[in-house]
């Protein structure tokens, strides 16, 4: 097949590789910088496999790339569109990426015949598109492919999914998108294009759900004593709610989980139908960097003048995207402290703030620091020296805010000298030997 993809972010740019590697002539557009950018191999995400696969089918010649349009759209079977969808100040979604890419076509006066969009859209958005495009005389069909990618395993996501949703109005368009997923072996739903819309937010809604849950009741078992990793495994092994997405930690980041709950509030308001499940969990979610920061001061005191040390900016591992990550909350909440912060992490190299001193190691960040906490669960961090970073420090503070440290490094830590080692939702661990005072490192 012959698909033109419009959008080379993260969804976007593996959707094009992955289509591409199915066998179809695919010709992504974008910008011009961006294009240019994309023809030397030069990416603005990062994600693992994709440069590789991306060099193997542009090499290859089934993905091309192209500026214009209405020009890259001409002699194709489908277009699809993987723009953004931000969210506005007021809680609306912000369509007007896509509506650029549309005025295009109705300018032109053609389009192809079927219109695919995979951006996230509030419920309604394919049926409105499709009446405009009708408007302008172009007789399209819209359907809605929603993309279930996490950032870091995108690729494997694409090409292995729990499952492919198709929503659309006829059986030509079924018939369409179905050879484009061919070679895919995956559960194949398909309905009308507004519950398609509201699969993909129901689905974000419902994963943010479960690890609001999880901090939910991390603070439950800070306060009595237990330990929230054997709650969750105990819960999660009852296969109605399964194990996954029940770790307690800093609360969920990232470009989608906040966005479309957010999204989806302001749908259920325009119908007159509150959600308040969603609200609660946007508000544990908005609760855990000030936990972390009463943990802070409950080890300090006073934390004016006081220097942490951060692992981990990205929002998760396995990627450099800063988009709402938990540590940017942090920043501006130790900057209203006047806490004093230097960071390291793996592959983020720019925060654009300048509340915070990027260091090129760990061992750097931990200089002269009066607490270290791990915001990113990168597995690496796990085989740091730890007694040497601690020695580096001002004082032995350990606040583990993804849980990731196992316990053979917790022991080498609480065997310092008044060092604590401060997990999420489990008792805190401390030295029976009480801090004595600034240390002097070598
Ligand atoms: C998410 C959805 O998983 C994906 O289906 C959708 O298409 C886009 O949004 P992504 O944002 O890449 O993907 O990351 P994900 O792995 O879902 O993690 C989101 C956030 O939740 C991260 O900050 C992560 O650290 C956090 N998280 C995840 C937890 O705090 N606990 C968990 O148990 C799981």
């Amino acid at each position: 097949m012959r698909l033109t993809l419009v959008g080379t972010g993260y969804v976007g740019l593996v959707a094009a590789v992955c289509f591409a590697k199915l066998g179809h002539e695919v010709i992504a557009v974008d910008r011009e910088p961006v294009i240019r950018g994309l023809k030397e191999n030069k990416l603005t995400v990062w994600e693992p496999q994709l440069e590789p696969e991306l060099a193997d089918v542009y090499a290859n010649g089934l993905l091309r790339f192209e500026t214009d349009i209405v020009q890259a759209s001409s002699d194709t079977d489908a277009l699809m569109i993987a723009v953004g969808t931000p969210t506005r100040s007021d809680g609306h979604t912000d369509l007007g990426h896509i509506h650029e890419v549309l005025s295009h076509l109705m300018q032109a006066g053609t389009c192809p015949p079927l219109v695919i969009i995979k951006s996230t859209v509030p419920v309604g958005t394919c049926d409105e598109l499709e009446a405009t495009l009708l408007a302008a005389g172009l007789h399209t069909e819209v359907a809605f492919n929603p993309e279930f990618l996490r950032q870091g395993s995108a690729f494997n996501d694409f090409m292995e999914p729990d499952r492919i949703v198709f929503g659309c109005q006829t059986p030509q368009a079924e018939s369409l998108l179905r050879q484009l997923y061919e070679g895919i072996e995956a559960p194949v739903h398909v309905c009308d294009r507004r519950s398609a819309e509201l699969i993909k937010y129901a689905s974000n809604a419902f994963l943010a759900m479960k690890i609001s849950f999880a901090n939910m009741m991390s603070d439950v078992c800070e306060g009595y004593g237990a330990d929230i990793r054997h709650v969750m495994s105990g819960v999660g092994a009852d296969q109605r709610i399964g194990p996954e997405f029940l770790s307690a930690g800093v609360g969920y980041g990232g470009s989608c989980f906040s966005k479309d709950l957010q999204s989806l509030l302001t749908t259920g308001k325009l119908i007159g139908s509150p959600l308040p499940i969603l609200e609660s969990v946007a508000k544990v979610n908005n609760q855990r960097i000030p936990r972390m920061i009463a943990k802070l001061i409950s080890l300090w005191g006073n934390p004016s003048g006081k220097r942490l040390c951060v692992l981990g900016i990205s929002f998760k591992p396995n990627t450099n995207d800063v988009r709402d990550a938990p540590f940017l909350t942090l920043l501006a909440q130790c900057e209203r402290h006047g806490i004093e912060v230097q960071a390291f992490d793996p592959v983020v190299r720019q925060v654009g703030a300048k509340s915070v001193q990027l260091m090129d190691s760990p061992y750097a960040a931990a200089a002269q620091a009066d607490a270290v906490m791990i915001m990113t669960e990168w597995p690496q961090f796990a085989e740091l020296d730890w007694p040497y970073l601690l020695h580096l420090m001002r004082r032995p503070y350990v606040l583990d805010g993804r849980n990731l440290l196992p316990s053979p490094i917790i022991s080498q830590i609480v065997d310092i000298d008044g060092a604590i080692y401060m997990p999420v939702g489990r008792p805190m661990e401390r030295s029976p030997i009480p801090w004595a005072g600034v240390s002097s490192p070598e």
